[in-house]
């Protein structure tokens, strides 16, 4: 389902490389994908930011649960969000962060990732927390780290982003309830390039969503896509109507190769998320975008910060799923227990 250009080869992801983020007693050692997990676990993860939100919410932001673990971020590509939040969310368990400046770090110089990751090893890290444009980096790694260091996924090519897709599970929990069952959630874009939509994909399969459709033009839909249990729309009029969720996409111009689209002011006049087209999704829809949005490319500014956006909602609840998946990690028994094999 991973469009060609950028399909991971089995050597970096593996043909169950889902079950390696498991250890022996089912909890999560590493987070690299959705895809493979329980409802329950999803579920668990959800509840378990909830708690994070509410400390979140209070004067003074800490809990000493990670306190004495090391987690390093090292982001190869550009992210503002996500690697704030993750750092935010490392700092308020008490954890010592370390933010590797990959453009002023020896990578510059041509040390290869498996080196620099040794380097943070000797420095006694506990987890990674990997941003990198090539799909399967983040399982790549997870397979080479020493027993007992973490790997979270922050976004690998445009494989998966899956704390963005618990994130936005939060979000839609914490407007819509807890059953997904009764929602029709529409997912705009380029989904062909979208680490995040495929994540939400497998998350909203997986918490059992009524009806997940997808819209896009035929240049943007990914092949193989009609085995993922979602329902696929090219005219936006169409697959926006009763809409309880409306995600939408950036153009990941970065990942694309040729001309796959008219151009951006074509693209708005079909598929931009007007004040107009909002109106035929359900009347207390919500409007979502992991970010960065692009104003008047895939929405138009008064939606974007008009009533049913819960964009800004999104990177708060951002913090506390990532401390809430970091907590699960780190805080696992056989953590503390043993020096647990990979
Ligand atoms: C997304 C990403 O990097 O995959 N942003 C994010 O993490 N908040 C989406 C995007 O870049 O368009």
């Amino acid at each position: 389902m991973v469009n060609k250009a950028s399909r991971p080869t089995d050597s970096l992801i593996g043909h169950d490389a889902w079950n390696i983020q498991l250890d022996k007693n089912g909890q999560l050692k590493h987070f690299l994908t959705v895809e493979g997990l329980s409802t329950e676990l999803l579920t668990n993860i959800l509840d378990t930011a909830e708690s994070f939100a509410n400390i979140n919410e209070q004067r003074v932001k800490k809990v000493p649960l990670l306190r004495g673990k090391t987690i390093a971020n090292l982001f190869f590509e550009a992210s503002t969000r996500t690697r704030n939040t993750f750092e935010l969310a490392a700092k308020r368990l008490s954890a010592d962060v370390l933010n590797v400046n990959i453009s002023t770090s020896a990578t510059s110089k041509g040390e290869t990732l498996m080196d620099t990751l040794q380097n943070l090893q000797a420095m006694q890290c506990d987890m990674f927390v990997v941003r990198h444009n090539a799909s399967g980096a983040a399982h790549y790694i997870a397979n080479r780290v020493a027993p007992g260091i973490s790997v979270i996924n922050a976004g690998d090519g445009s494989h998966a982003h899956p704390t963005q897709a618990m994130l936005d599970m939060f979000t839609i929990r914490r407007n819509k309830g807890h059953d997904f069952g009764r929602l029709r959630v529409a997912i705009v874009g380029d989904v062909l390039h979208s680490r995040v939509a495929r994540s939400q994909i497998h998350a909203l399969n997986i918490l059992n969503t009524g009806n997940v459709r997808v819209i896009a033009p035929k240049t943007l839909i990914p092949a193989g896509i009609d085995d993922m249990g979602v329902e696929v729309f090219n005219n936006m009029e169409e697959g926006i109507r009763d809409a309880d969720v409306v995600i939408m996409l950036r153009l990941q111009k970065e990942r694309m190769q040729g001309a796959l689209l008219p151009s951006e002011q074509e693209y708005f006049q079909m598929y931009g998320l007007t004040e107009k087209r909002l109106s035929l999704a359900k009347a207390d829809a919500i409007v979502m975008h992991p970010g960065p949005i692009n104003r008047g490319v895939e929405i138009e500014s008064s939606v974007a910060d008009g009533s049913q956006s819960v964009i800004l909602e999104q990177v708060t609840n951002g913090i506390s799923v990532r401390m809430a998946v970091m907590s699960m990690v780190l805080g696992r028994e056989s953590e503390t227990s043993e020096g647990e094999q990979a």
